[in-house]
């Protein structure tokens, strides 16, 4: 069993977070070996969004389900399964998972993630997810990138810790992450531009003005393809996560998923300081109704949050 201090982790939830980083830690040990380990990006089958799914989401998934049997959670929702599926009927938690995020960097060696959102146990399956966001407990994301860390909230601030590999131990290296309020960074595919709404359209061209417009400041462009590792930086050192709504078929709400992508990054980074909303309102005041569902998504630095809103009227 992977070890992780748990000594800042109220104590309904050591059990689920010593098994998150356990099956975590394994799933670090397989992204390291790449090749090694097979085919691990071939493609294998499609999940409920039409997304195609690679062979590492699918063991992902296999792998968190398998460490999480034992660890009080009843009902588990994955990006990989289309229903609700029980776990340990006498748990009193449900968790969401996308299992595997990033999935087009796996061949290529950037960042990948897991991201996870605990919230108590409804009783009905679909019941557990399908309430607001501010009903979360608990959120966090592992990534694997140059380090294997993994970010998480309890509602008392954003504690970070990264795995060890001498000791196979996540240690607690910061109690409380804080994000600034202000950025110089800004993150969206723009390959969409023909397709963004006004108000998207008018933030970015703002940016990309620079010092010689409005914002009266030169701002730096990132797109990772892995909301995991666009988080990481974004909790480190500040800035803003767009995926709008834009005017293609299916995107309409974006890409990104409500229970398991969305409510989640929300959480912590509003615990970090930061803010999230969908363009009108904030992340957390906002109830999934379906369980895949997408959301637009907006994030980050508040100010600059605050000013996306501005723009969206
Ligand atoms: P997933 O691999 O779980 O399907 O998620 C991929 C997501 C997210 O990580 C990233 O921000 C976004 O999709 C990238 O989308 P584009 O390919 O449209 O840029
Ligand atoms: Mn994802
Ligand atoms: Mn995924």
């Amino acid at each position: 069993m992977t070890a992780l201090d748990t000594s800042q982790i109220p104590a309904r939830f050591q059990t689920v977070m010593t098994s998150l980083a356990t099956a975590g830690a394994q799933l670090a040990g397989l992204v390291a070996k790449g090749p090694l380990a097979g085919a691990l990006g071939a493609g294998v089958g499609e999940n409920t969004d039409g997304d195609q799914q690679k062979a590492l989401d699918v063991m992902a998934d296999e792998m968190f389900a398998e460490a999480l049997k034992t660890a009080g959670v009843r009902h588990y929702a994955s990006e990989e399964q289309d229903s609700v599926v029980t776990l340990d009927p006498t748990g009193d938690l449900a968790l969401a998972i996308d299992p595997l995020d990033g999935s087009s960097n796996i061949d290529v060696n950037v960042t990948i993630g897991t991201i996870f959102s605990i919230l108590p146990a409804a009783d009905t399956p679909e019941a557990s997810f399908l309430r607001p966001a501010a009903d979360q407990v608990a959120a966090g994301y592992i990534a694997f990138g140059p380090q294997c860390l993994m970010a998480v909230t309890f509602g008392d601030g954003t504690q970070l810790y990264v795995l060890d590999p001498d000791t196979n131990s996540f240690v607690l290296v910061e109690s409380r992450m804080s994000l600034p309020t202000s950025a110089k960074e800004f993150s969206i595919n723009s390959s969409n531009r023909r397709h963004w709404t006004k108000p998207v359209l008018a933030y970015v061209e703002e940016n990309e003005a620079g010092e010689t417009g409005a914002k009266g400041k030169n701002m730096n462009f990132r797109w990772v393809g892995s909301l995991v590792a666009e988080t990481h930086r974004i909790l480190t050192r500040g800035g803003t996560f767009l995926y709008p709504s834009d005017a293609r078929p299916k995107y309409e709400n974006g890409r990104l998923r409500m229970v398991y992508e969305v409510a989640p990054m929300a959480f912590l980074v509003e615990q970090a300081g930061g803010k999230a909303t969908d363009g009108k309102a904030p992340i957390l005041s906002l109830t999934a109704a379906e369980l895949h569902e997408r959301r637009p998504f907006v994030f980050g630095s508040s100010e600059e949050v605050d000013r996306i809103a501005e723009l969206h009227g």
